[in-house]
């Protein structure tokens, strides 16, 4: 049976991680959630005030990159790999919104790309991964055998990810969270290097409406055709 690289794509909260885990765990291939190694990113910075509401230092970003080292570290009851900053395990904290209301800045730094594209690609480099982001079918993997594209309506994803954030135990009000998506993607379609565009060859899945089950069912048999 013949490995292929999986690319899902889209904007904030549309599911895709969702998805990307479901597929990863039946197909027995890696998951990689590169929203979190940009969200690690971020949160360093932010511990070093690099970066704040109305402030980001480029240049100290960029010279504190060395100084980062991310790894996942593969977590038998989730059942996917957790983030790991500097050997901290930061998985919850990446998650705030107070880390998704900087982390655009951050990521549209070219710098800060580059390194997580290299390390991205190193992880995929022997197939068999289902990578989730902005950037994969379109920068990290071209070639990549299946891209995905999903969407959904605004209001969709920021009800879904208030939900979520709720559910954690969150102190968040739905006035915020549709702000920040709707922030999160307008900064990152409208970026320089590497915006988030659906690639050429990219299916696009809509589910606004669609069920996450009747969705991940569809992908699913669209990958094993391809295996
Ligand atoms: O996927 P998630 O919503 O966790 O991603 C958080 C942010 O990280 C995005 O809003 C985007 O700014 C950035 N990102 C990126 N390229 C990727 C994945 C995420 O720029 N491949």
């Amino acid at each position: 049976e013949k490995k292929i690289t999986i690319a899902i794509d889209g904007f904030s909260s549309t599911g895709k991680s969702t998805v990307a885990k479901r597929l990863a765990k039946e197909l027995g291939y890696v998951y990689v959630d590169t929203g979190a190694m940009y969200r690690a990113v971020t949160l360093y910075m932010m511990r070093k005030i690099f970066v704040s509401e109305d402030n980001i230092d480029e240049e100290a970003i960029i010279r504190h990159l060395p100084f980062i080292n991310l790894h996942f570290e593969f977590n038998e009851d989730l059942g996917y790999g957790e983030m790991y900053l500097n050997n901290e395990n930061v998985e919850k904290e990446i998650r705030y919104l107070e880390v998704s209301q900087q982390v655009s800045k951050v990521s549209a730094i070219p710098q800060v790309r580059k390194k997580l594209v290299e390390q991205q690609q190193e992880m995929g480099e022997n197939k068999g991964v289902v990578m989730d982001g902005r950037d994969i079918g379109t920068v990290v993997f071209p070639d990549a055998e299946l891209k995905i594209f999903m969407t959904a309506s605004t209001e969709t994803r920021a009800q879904r990810r208030y939900d979520e954030l709720k559910d954690r135990g969150d102190d968040i009000n739905f006035e915020d969270v549709l702000k920040n998506v709707k922030d999160r993607d307008y900064m990152d379609s409208t970026r320089e290097d590497s915006p988030l565009i659906k690639a050429d060859d990219a299916i696009e899945f809509d589910n606004s409406n669609l069920g996450l089950e009747e969705q991940f069912e569809k992908i699913l048999k669209i990958a094993k055709d391809k295996i």
